[in-house]
């Protein structure tokens, strides 16, 4: 991933059957917007290895060589692969994609996630080679070791329509900037017209996108307006 490059994350959340993701895949390369920075697709868990499997096909079919798109999972169990029905081990996710993201506010209002959970799903993701997206909701959310991408995601901004300002999203990236050498992404109803003026100042280096990643075209939309 270059450092300096924005990252546009698309988190599609519990949503999609398999020809839906399938289709999701093929209209985003073919379609491919120009875009030097990282994209990472996030769909659910049994998707994961087929997507693997046709990002890669369908980027040899339209040689899309340039396209630096890369998988990532919503979440991931605290334990190690065993005796815990239901649960995704980080290690099961090795080599089948590349980033996790973990900490959401989703996960933590429904299912009760708390810092120490947290700290024990970064601390997994990293022994499998899987990067954690680590959301944040605020400058003061803790953030375990190990972790270099910190996503702000405002919960009133998610799925709201109503964005954070960009100059108040500069203020908290540059908070969390002096706790660590992250890099710092904005979530929270980024659209393809808002999308700029988030990373206009250079202050945040990427954005998370829920709702308007679920359409491959809105998507694509955002991905061609982020640029600094
Ligand atoms: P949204 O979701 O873009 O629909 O607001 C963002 C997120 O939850 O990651």
């Amino acid at each position: 991933m270059n450092e300096r490059l924005p990252l546009t994350v698309a988190n599609l959340k519990a949503n999609k059957t398999w020809p839906e993701m399938s289709r999701w895949i093929s209209d985003f390369i073919a379609n491919r917007p120009q875009f030097e920075g990282t994209i990472v697709v996030c769909p659910s868990f049994p998707f994961l290895a087929a997507a693997s499997e046709e990002i890669r096909n369908l980027i040899d079919v339209y040689r899309a060589f340039d396209l630096n798109l890369k998988l990532g999972c919503q979440d991931i169990s605290i334990f190690e692969q065993g005796a815990y029905t239901g649960e995704v081990a980080a290690s099961q996710l090795f080599k089948v994609c590349q980033f996790a993201i973990i900490g959401h506010s989703e996960r933590r209002q429904n299912f009760k996630e708390d810092d120490s959970m947290l700290a024990r799903k970064v601390e997994r993701a990293r022994q499998s080679s899987l990067e954690p997206i680590f959301c944040v909701q605020g400058p003061e959310t803790s953030i375990p070791p190990q972790v270099t991408i910190v996503a702000y995601e405002p919960v009133f901004a998610i799925g709201t329509g109503l964005p954070d300002t960009p100059e108040n999203a500069f203020t908290v990236s540059r908070e969390i900037k002096k706790r660590g050498d992250y890099k710092v992404i904005y979530g929270g109803s980024v659209t393809s017209d808002n999308v700029h003026s988030f990373l206009q100042e250079g202050t945040v280096d990427g954005v998370l996108v829920g709702g308007k990643s679920l359409d491959p075209f809105s998507f694509i939309g955002v991905v061609k307006n982020a640029s600094y």
